[in-house]
């Protein structure tokens, strides 16, 4: 009984939630902004997507979207049907403004939208940068800092991460 009120609290928070999606545990959504989640998308546990005000999070059918993962949009982060997310993603679509002489809490964030794929496996613990776009059937290596865009079905891996081989 319990998950399933959770869960209708959960779903009431989404713009749009599809047929077959379920949440395993707590799911932190914070913000003003909007979410959308396609059909049969799994989330795990102990997950936080923050979308601010004008800002939005949409995630694909089928994904898979597991333990610990983090996403803010300021703008727009959108991934793909499909993809996975391994344990402690992060991903932002913003950054403080880093001009000298202010500290960088007191400059406007600079968002950048992010896109991800169809078909990806993030690993875990990957972290991506604004305004990156990873092509679909791209996986990434776990530990991963993605800092520029990374073509479809490529394996890239390090910080910053590198394409190392090709998956066609
Ligand atoms: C990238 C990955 C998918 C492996 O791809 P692969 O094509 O089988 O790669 P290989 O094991 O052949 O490794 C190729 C090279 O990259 C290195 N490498 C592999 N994964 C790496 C990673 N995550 N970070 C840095 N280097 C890595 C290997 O050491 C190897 O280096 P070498 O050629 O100098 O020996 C895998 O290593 C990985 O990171 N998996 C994620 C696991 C995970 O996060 N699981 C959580 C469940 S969702």
């Amino acid at each position: 009984m319990f998950g399933f009120l959770r869960n209708w609290r959960y779903r009431s928070r989404f713009r749009s939630f599809g047929k077959g999606s379920r949440f395993k545990g707590i799911i932190h959504l914070l913000g003003a902004g909007d979410f959308i989640c396609g059909r049969n998308v799994r989330f795990a546990r102990n997950i936080t997507m923050k979308a601010s005000r004008g800002g939005l999070i949409e995630i694909g059918d089928d994904c898979l979207i597991t333990d610990g993962v983090y996403i803010a949009a300021e703008k727009s982060v959108a991934i793909g049907a499909r993809t996975m997310l391994g344990p402690k993603v992060m991903i932002f679509d913003a950054d403080h403004g880093i001009a000298p002489g202010i500290p960088p809490r007191d400059q406007p964030t600079v968002p950048k939208p992010v896109k991800i794929g169809a078909g990806c496996w993030l690993g875990a613990g990957v972290i991506v940068l604004r305004g990156v776009t990873i092509g679909d059937g791209a996986v990434i290596g776990a530990g991963a800092v993605v800092t520029r865009d990374i073509p479809p079905n490529t394996v890239a891996i390090g910080i910053p991460a590198r394409v190392i081989k090709s998956r066609e």
